[in-house]
């Protein structure tokens, strides 16, 4: 009996701190659960984001959720809501329009449940709904671009606005920053300004419509992505006008066929907007599922620009 007694001591210690660390081991080893509310695939940007994001969770074991809204803010809010319902580790969300998410927001704050918001940006009245933002500075964008053609008109010419969609903070900061910028040169004047939603096609029709309505009677295209400034470079060669040469066109995003059609001179000048948003976004949300705030709140990428100067030695190394 005397023998036994210390083995079995030992036994039960070993068996009791096996129940106690095995839960511990398997949350440690627990793949994060996210739930991610993507926009659409509206254009090509979009399509590099996606990838990004999808690409970046396998390869770090992540179980990703992943809703296409479809450009609908509904199938958002919907989707998010059913991310809550499942328990997922943390939300992040690429928000089409920057209103209605608050109740939503909510529901995920009662669960516990930390959102990122990424890309775009969203207007609520309690900061305190989403943990972080990472996105662009679409403002900057704006700015960037109102520079360039001010440089590069000398401060003149009659501009026609193809907007990103309504209610989306790209559109709105964008549109917003490059008006600010050409407002010092009274000569360089908005004539006429349309949603394309970030679409090529619907960026097309409304260069057709355009076309129509101001004949000639213009000289820039303002397009707030490539995919719209591609389309409109369609309707403005159908109308047996020269891209780049008789219409200046300056646009955002330099994906790789913005940029490449900068080097063939049909895009005057394209700001970089950068979506491979996949690594930041998960360090984030690692952090905020381990209970470890993202610091700074509020994180923008820093962005580049893209006309006949620079446009070809870069094209190689682009990597969307
Ligand atoms: O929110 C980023 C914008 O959304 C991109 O500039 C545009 O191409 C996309 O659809």
């Amino acid at each position: 009996m005397k023998i036994y007694a210390p083995r079995m001591f030992l036994r039960t210690c070993l068996a009791l701190s096996a129940l106690i660390l095995a839960p511990l081991a398997s949350a440690a080893t627990k793949p994060l659960k996210i739930g991610f509310a993507q926009t659409g695939a509206e254009s090509a940007w979009r399509t590099a984001n996606t990838e990004s994001m999808k690409s970046e969770a396998a390869k770090r074991g992540i179980d990703l959720k992943f809703a296409d809204g479809q450009g609908k803010p509904e199938n958002q809010i919907r989707a998010v809501r059913s991310f809550v319902a499942q328990g997922v580790d943390v939300i992040i969300i690429a928000p089409i329009e920057t209103t209605g998410w608050e109740p939503v927001l909510r529901e995920a704050k009662a669960a516990k449940i930390p959102v990122i918001v990424m890309d775009r940006s969203i207007d609520v009245s309690d900061e305190s709904l989403y943990a972080c933002f990472i996105g662009s500075d679409f403002a900057e964008e704006g700015r960037m671009a109102a520079d360039w053609l001010a440089k590069h008109t000398n401060g003149k010419g009659r501009i026609l606005e193809l907007q990103g969609t309504t209610g989306s903070s790209a559109a709105g900061e964008r549109k917003r920053a490059f008006a600010e910028g050409i407002a010092k040169y009274p000569d360089l004047k908005v004539i006429d300004s349309q949603s394309g939603n970030f679409g090529r096609e619907l960026g097309k029709q409304v260069m057709e419509a355009f076309l129509k309505k101001h004949g000639r009677n213009f000289d820039i295209v303002y397009a707030h992505n490539d995919d719209m400034a591609l389309g409109a470079i369609q309707a403005i060669e159908a109308a047996g006008l020269k891209p780049g040469k008789d219409v200046m066109i300056v646009s955002i995003d330099a994906v790789r066929e913005g940029v490449e059609a900068v080097v063939a001179g049909k895009i005057n000048c394209t700001v970089e907007c950068n979506p491979l948003f996949g690594p930041k976004a998960y360090d984030a949300a690692a952090k905020l599922a381990a209970g470890q705030p993202v610091l700074p709140r509020k994180q923008f990428n820093k962005d580049e620009l893209f006309d006949a100067t620079n446009a070809a030695a870069a094209l190689p190394i682009r990597k969307y």
